[in-house]
C-alpha cells in the first residue's frame, strides 16, 4: 500500500511532503482511537526486543534518528509507529531558519537523500513547549540532539552546547553532541579535539550539579579519516563519553546510479540512504573493535531493510537509528525490522532478565 501511496507522496516536493506527514501526524491528536489504531498496526511488543543500554531502558532498539521530528511536534505519534526511542533536533539555543530551499532532494535510483537544510529549528525553549504537549506521559525514550547556532562562531560553540544542554536536561533521556552535521559551515572542525574537549568539558560540568544522571554521546561524520577517528575514540574513553552515534551524512557520492551531471546539479549537502551503508557499518565495526565493545554504539545510516538493521546489530551497534529508510519504507519499516530482529539468534545482544 505503501508503494501506491509513495508514488503520490514523492510527486510532491520532498520538504513539503515532509511538513505535510507532521501536520498529518499532529492531526491524529484529534481523532479518536487514532493513536490506539497505529499503535495496534504497527508496535511490536516482545520481551526479547528489550534493551538497557546507556542505564535506560528502551522497548525495542530501533530508534528515528535526528532530522526527522527536529521541534519534537509528533513525538507521541512515531512512538505509535513502533519506534523504541525518537531523537530530537537539532536544536540550537535560538531558533533559525537553515539555508534557502530547495534544501532537500530525492535520488531514487540510489534509495538516497541529499539536504542541505542547515539545522533549521524552532530553537531551544520552542522545542522544550511542544514535548510538554506531546509528551506528558513519557511513555518512549526521547534523545535530545544539540548543535550550535549557524551564526555562533565556532570559538564560541562550547557556549551554544551549554545553553541546550542545560535547558533541556530535564526534558530528555540522553544527550547527543551534533559535530558532524556537513551543512553548517566548519560545524565537522568542533570534531577537532581541542573545542570537542572544551564543549565536552562543559556539558559534564553541568550534568555534574544535576542529580540526575543523563548520558552524552557524539555523533560522528562518515568522513572521518581513521586517524581522526582514532582521535575521537581516545578523547571519548579519557573524558567518559557514554557512547557514539555513528553515523552523520556523507559528502562524498561515490558509486551513485544517478547520472553525476545531476547529482551535481543538486548541489552541496549531506548524502544518506542506502550509498551510505558500508561506510556506516564499516565505522561502527571500527569503533566496536577499538573499543572492545566497551562504548555503546547507536548505529544510524543506510538501513534500507531488515538486513541491513541486522548486519548493523551483528556490527556491534547496541542500538540503531533510521531516517531515509523510513523515508522510502514507510511506516511499516519499523514492524518489518523487528519482526526480523524477534527470530534473528545470530547476533547477540545482552537480553533484559
Ligand atoms: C533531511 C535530513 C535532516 C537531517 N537533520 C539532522 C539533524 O538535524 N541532526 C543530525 O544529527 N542529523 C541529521 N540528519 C542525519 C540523520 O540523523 C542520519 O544520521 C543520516 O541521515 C543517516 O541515516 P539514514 O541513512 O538512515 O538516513 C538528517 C538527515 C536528513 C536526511
Amino acid at each position: 500500500m505503501y508503494t501506491q501511496l509513495r508514488k503520490i507522496i514523492f510527486r510532491i516536493g520532498p520538504e513539503t511532503s515532509h511538513i505535510l506527514v507532521i501536520k498529518l501526524l499532529k492531526c491524529l491528536r484529534c481523532i479518536p482511537f487514532a493513536k490506539s489504531i497505529l499503535r495496534l498496526a504497527f508496535s511490536v511488543r516482545d520481551k526479547s526486543l528489550e534493551r538497557e543500554v546507556l542505564g535506560i531502558r528502551f522497548k525495542n532498539p530501533v530508534g528515528l534518528a535526528a532530522g526527522f521530528d527536529k521541534n519534537a511536534e509528533v513525538v507521541g505519534e512515531l512512538d505509535c509507529l513502533g519506534f523504541g526511542f525518537v531523537e530530537i533536533g537539532s536544536v540550537t539555543p535560538l531558533p533559525q531558519s537553515g539555508n534557502p530551499r530547495p534544501r532537500i532532494f530525492r535520488l531514487p535510483a540510489d534509495k538516497a537523500l541529499i539536504n542541505r537544510m542547515g539545522v533549521n529549528n524552532a530553537g531551544a525553549k520552542a522545542v522544550i513547549k511542544s514535548l510538554h504537549r506531546c509528551r506528558r506521559r513519557k511513555q518512549i525514550v526521547v534523545g535530545g540532539n544539540l548543535s550550535k547556532n549557524t551564526t555562533t562562531f565556532n570559538v564560541h560553540a562550547p557556549a551554544d552546547y551549554e545553553r541546550c544542554f542545560a535547558l533541556l536536561y530535564n526534558e530528555v533521556d540522553y544527550f547527543v553532541v551534533n559535530v558532524s552535521c556537513p551543512n553548517v559551515s566548519d560545524l565537522t572542525q568542533l570534531q577537532d579535539r581541542d573545542i570537542l574537549t572544551q564543549i565536552i568539558d562543559r556539558l559534564v560540568n553541568v550534568r555534574h550539579y544535576r542529580d540526575d544522571y543523563k548520558p552524552i554521546l557524539l555523533k560522528i561524520s562518515p568522513d572521518l579519516n581513521t586517524a581522526q577517528l582514532d582521535d575521537i575514540i581516545d578523547l571519548v574513553r579519557e573524558k567518559g563519553i557514554d557512547g557514539i552515534v555513528a553515523v552523520n551524512t556523507t559528502v562524498t557520492r561515490e558509486a551513485l546510479q544517478t547520472p553525476a551531471e545531476k547529482v551535481e546539479a543538486l548541489g552541496k549537502g549531506g548524502l544518506s540512504g542506502a550509498p551510505l551503508a558500508a561506510k556506516a557499518i564499516e565505522r561502527v565495526r571500527y569503533i566496536h573493535t577499538k573499543t572492545e565493545g566497551q562504548v555503546p554504539i547507536i548505529g544510524v545510516g543506510g538501513i534500507m531493510t531488515p538486513d541491513d538493521a541486522v548486519n548493523m546489530l551483528a556490527a556491534g551497534a547496541s542500538l540503531i537509528q533510521v531516517y531515509t529508510g523510513f523515508i522510502y519504507n514507510g511506516p511499516i519499516f519499523v514492524k518489518k525490522i523487528l519482526k526480523r530482529l524477534k527470530q534473528e539468534d545470530s547476533w547477540t545482544q545482552p537480553l533484559l532478565p
